[in-house]
């Protein structure tokens, strides 16, 4: 009974805004178990060099020997279950005929890493779903096994909330903001028990937004401005733990007229429908009821769907959460009313410069804004399953036969790196591999290895068609596995070759994620 309350009490914290959120499915094939094929590699060590040298020579792409990877990778993936062809009629490139039969006699180190490297985890996630304690719900198009609810027979993975059994991962999920619930900081979380933070901020294991392509209409079209007041407001509560109130009145007192629909300073009747009538002014007031990094509620979002400039109270990193920039305002502290002001009449009677604040709906938002929204399109519950799942994986890597893989594989002169990579909001990683450590080599080997399994991004249709892009795959970011949101986003980077270098030798078989745009 207890730990039902609890969790009630969870949910009610838990102001899920994702009335839909649909979930691509899953792409990425999990490596086939392979067999141990090391009995004859002294012997294969010869044939491969000297296979390679009269390949490469052949081939003449000894300049470029990274696009020497992708073509063996695809060559020795497209014989599903690692077995080496017998006949040259199984050689998926066209080459000149006598080059058909190459690959009968010899192993690259691609294929041998592929096979040495591919210890198996204990746990099938596809057999055994991620179990959460919880209300009932299941994530059919989750790119790992994930199920919500009790099972009599099975333990759960984790749980909601601080009283559940001992030594399950403890999970907070809430949306709102910690200035109000204290509970909510990530700090204090961590010190009460909570394993996995679940809130607004992106700084948090697993972020609950309140933006999403589905939730909100964000490329809407703009609508003519025909109100005589050039700002509307709906806040309902004059009381925050900000200086909203005193925003408002202090811009009440300027030439800026200002329609106000809510319970606070109400001018007009209320009840309409919020985003029609925002549409029809120049400005929104999207005042939140306090100043936190990443607290961006509806307000803003409603702002954007309605081509109605927001001008800002609230996240003092609201440019994070921004289409473009210039378009919104800012009113960091109180004493800036005055100058919001005047800019709010400047735009109000400069058709073009007010045009140019509202161009993204035009023209697209930034690639930081399309990443930023694109993480939505998976929906928390199952970014929880996968980053349970990635942790259960992480900690098995530190068994011995996940430690004793070689990851890389050397000839020569030459270093072969066996890296493992996948798409945020997918769960099985696919092998690249690496002949040189560097930022371009390993950019170009995702991008072929992608564009050779013909991966369709995670977002591609959720986000709004005007702004899907074409086929070809873009890079945003290239980030290790296991960086929160705000790492991977805003302020991590390989700062150059060997920075990337010194990671990839501290983590042999490093694991990225990649985010396409
Ligand atoms: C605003 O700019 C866009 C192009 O960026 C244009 O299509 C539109 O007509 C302009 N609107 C006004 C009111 O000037």
């Amino acid at each position: 009974m207890e730990k039902l309350a609890n969790l009630a009490s969870n949910q009610r914290l838990s102001r899920v805004a994702h009335t839909h959120e649909s979930l691509p499915m899953a792409n990425g094939n999990p490596a086939a178990p392979r067999k141990k094929w090391t009995n004859f590699m002294p012997l294969f060590v010869i044939l491969v060099v000297v296979a390679e040298i009269a390949f490469l020579g052949r081939l003449d792409m000894a300049k470029n020997a990274a696009l020497v990877d992708s073509w063996a990778d695809v060559f020795y993936r497209s014989h599903a279950g690692g077995e080496l062809p017998l006949s040259g009629e199984d050689f998926p490139v066209t080459m000149e005929g006598s080059d058909r039969n190459l690959g009968s006699e010899t192993e690259s180190c691609e294929d041998w890493l592929e096979k040495e490297d591919a210890v198996v985890y204990s746990r099938d996630f596809d057999k055994e779903p991620i179990l959460v304690s919880g209300f009932h719900e299941e994530w059919k198009t989750c790119a790992v096994g994930c199920k919500f609810g009790s099972s009599s027979d099975k333990e759960p993975d984790a749980q909601f909330g601080l009283n559940g059994q001992a030594g399950k991962a403890k999970i907070l999920r809430s949306m709102e903001s910690s200035q109000y619930y204290a509970e909510n900081d990530i700090v204090q979380a961590r010190r009460r028990g909570i394993d996995i933070v679940m809130t607004t901020s992106l700084s948090s294991d697993v972020p609950v937004g309140y933006f999403s392509w589905a939730e909100y209409d964000i490329m809407a079209p703009v609508q003519p401005k025909t109100e005589n007041a050039i700002a509307a407001a709906f806040i309902s509560n004059c009381g925050a733990r900000n200086f909203r109130l005193q925003a408002l009145e202090a811009l009440e007192k300027t030439k800026v007229k200002i329609d106000s629909y809510g319970g606070c300073h109400r001018n007009r009747d209320g009840r309409v429908d919020k985003v029609e009538a925002l549409k029809r002014y120049k400005f929104s007031l999207a005042f939140e009821n306090s100043n936190e990094e990443d607290y961006v509620t509806e307000k803003f979002l409603q702002s954007l769907v309605a081509g109605s400039v927001p001008v800002v109270i609230g996240a003092p990193n609201i440019e994070d959460f921004a289409p473009a920039p210039g378009s919104y305002l800012h009113i960091k502290e109180l004493k800036d009313v005055p100058e919001v002001a005047k800019t709010m009449i400047y735009l109000s009677e400069n058709p073009d410069a007010y045009n140019q604040s509202l161009r993204w709906k035009y023209e697209g938002p930034s690639d930081s804004f399309k990443a930023l929204v694109d993480m939505a399109a998976v929906h928390s519950s199952c970014r929880l399953c996968i980053h349970l799942a990635t942790t259960i994986r992480q900690k098995e890597e530190k068994s011995p036969a996940f430690k004793n893989r070689p990851c890389k594989c050397t000839r020569g002169s030459e270093t072969v790196y066996h890296l493992f990579v996948r798409e945020r909001g997918r769960f099985e990683m696919v092998s690249i591999y690496l002949r040189k450590l560097t930022l371009e080599a390993l950019e170009s080997a995702i991008l072929r290895k992608f564009t050779s399994m013909n991966h369709v991004p995670i977002w591609k249709e959720e986000r709004p068609e005007s702004i899907r892009g074409g086929n070809a795959l873009r890079i945003y970011r290239i980030y290790p596995v296991g960086l929160t949101q705000r790492q991977a986003l805003y302020t991590f980077k390989f700062e150059n070759d060997a920075d990337l270098r010194s990671h990839v030798q501290r983590n042999p078989c490093a694991k990225f994620e990649v985010i396409f745009v």
